[in-house]
């Protein structure tokens, strides 16, 4: 087994995205490939393939290209995905819902455990098999569960304090949907997802590209 460095966390980040191609390509039989057929694929440079996979040493073998399964299992490794983490949802309404209703996130080796809400009149709810309980039962629950993970579904309102209440309780992990920041001590791990943020993205770069276009149509 390799000795690893600190990785970037910009590198994390195109990890995922890595782990998705060779998924494909492993799919289709795939044995081996080619940084340079890699890159192709994804749309990103041949050398910056190399670069980010260089972080984890000799994965790439010269005139050989990569071993889709090692590939794919070494980066799944990096990526904690080879142990499976339970995950609790706080707040069952229409995000918690949809979030608890998707089974791919299982694939990966999440498992979706549990799902609070402090509304009475979803208590007992089922979202896919798994019944919606009172914030009451919350400590007990990640005590006897083993859970490591919360995703919060809840309004920023009472984000802050609900994620307190979580870290002291075990929680290891926060995947934070509350438009908030949240204040936990340092080890607990927070991932803040903003789809919003993704679509300003979008709306910047449509008008970017009809501000592009526009001059090139006065030229
Ligand atoms: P919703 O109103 O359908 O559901 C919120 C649920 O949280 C309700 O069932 C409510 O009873 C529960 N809740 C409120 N305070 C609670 C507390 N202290 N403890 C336990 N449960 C509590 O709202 P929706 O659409 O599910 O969105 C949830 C939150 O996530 C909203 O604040 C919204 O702004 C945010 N959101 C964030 C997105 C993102 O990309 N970051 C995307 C969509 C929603």
């Amino acid at each position: 087994m390799m000795e690893e460095k600190e990785i970037s966390q910009a590198v994390i980040g195109r990890l995922p995205r890595y782990l998705r191609y060779l998924g494909d390509l492993k799919d289709e039989g795939m044995e081996r490939v080619s940084s340079q057929e890699l890159s192709e694929r994804m749309k990103v440079t041949a050398s910056q393939i190399r670069q980010d996979l260089n972080n984890f040493g000799g994965f790439g073998q010269q005139g050989y290209g990569y071993n889709v399964e090692y590939l794919y299992r070494e980066i799944s490794r990096i990526l904690g995905l080879d142990r499976t983490h339970r995950f609790i949802i706080i707040g069952a309404g229409n995000l918690g819902q949809a979030l608890g209703g998707y089974l791919n996130f299982e694939r990966r080796g999440f498992l979706f455990s549990g799902i609070f809400d402090k509304n009475p009149e979803l208590t007992g709810k089922e979202v896919r098999g798994i019944r919606v309980q009172p914030m009451e039962e919350m400590e007990q629950f990640i005590r006897d569960n083993d859970v490591d993970i919360a995703v919060l579904a809840i309004p920023k309102a009472s984000a802050v304090e609900v994620a307190e209440h979580l870290v002291q309780n075990g929680i290891k992990a926060i995947w934070n949907f509350a438009h908030v920041d949240l204040n936990v001590p340092e080890g607990i791990q927070v991932e803040n997802v903003h789809l919003s943020d993704s679509l300003m993205k979008l709306s910047y770069n449509i008008n970017r590209y009809l501000q592009e276009n526009r001059k090139s149509a006065e030229l």
